[in-house]
């Protein structure tokens, strides 16, 4: 029998869809997401301190990136089925002292002025309904001097022939 499609829309996920959704990631995007973080912390260097991921999906990429640093990660995730197994994962590596996942919607971020080194938001920008608004509390939480990383794909570690096989795999 053919797997149901999981929905595009996150929104729609109910725990199961929300595990399977996790699952092909896990198979799929691994390599890139790993040498994405493999780029971020090249080129930024933002190895300690607090950093929010914003649309933190299951939180495989707060992990590879917690893995690699000594951040303080609060992963930061609207929908509830999603945010439920970024906890697990997060849970199943050992690194729940490290990263503290947050149900929580990026147009109005609930964490004070000021709170952040580093704001992180991969593959979830296309979501935001009011760009302008969650760029601005981007903005807010960010300490001065911090930096802030928004966007999409997956780095320039990511070749063209991979780039290839990830399109083909897009969900
Ligand atoms: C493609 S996933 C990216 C997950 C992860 N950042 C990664 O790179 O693997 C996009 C995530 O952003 C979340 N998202 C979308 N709009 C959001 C919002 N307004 N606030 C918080 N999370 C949001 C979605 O629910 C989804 O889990």
């Amino acid at each position: 029998m053919p797997e149901k499609r999981i929905p595009a829309n996150y929104t729609e996920m109910d725990l199961l869809e929300a595990k399977r959704f996790d699952k092909k990631v896990k198979e799929n995007f691994m390599p890139a997401i790993v040498s994405t973080v493999k780029q971020i912390i090249e080129d930024y260097g933002v190895l300690e301190g607090v950093c929010v991921d914003v649309g933190c999906g299951t939180a495989v990429f707060a992990i590879e990136l917690c893995k690699h640093s000594k951040l303080k990660i609060f992963a930061l995730e609207k929908e509830k089925a999603i945010y439920e197994v970024a906890r697990m994962n997060i849970e199943e590596a050992g690194l729940a002292d490290r990263i503290i996942p947050v149900l929580g919607d990026a147009h109005k971020l609930p964490f004070e002025n000021e709170f952040a080194d580093f704001v992180i938001s991969r593959g979830s920008y296309h979501c935001w309904k009011d760009k302008v608004q969650v760029f601005k509390e981007i903005y807010r939480i960010l300490k001065k001097g911090g930096t802030a990383l928004v966007g999409g794909g997956f780095g320039r570690y990511v070749t063209a022939l991979l780039q290839l096989e990830l399109d083909k795999r897009a969900i």
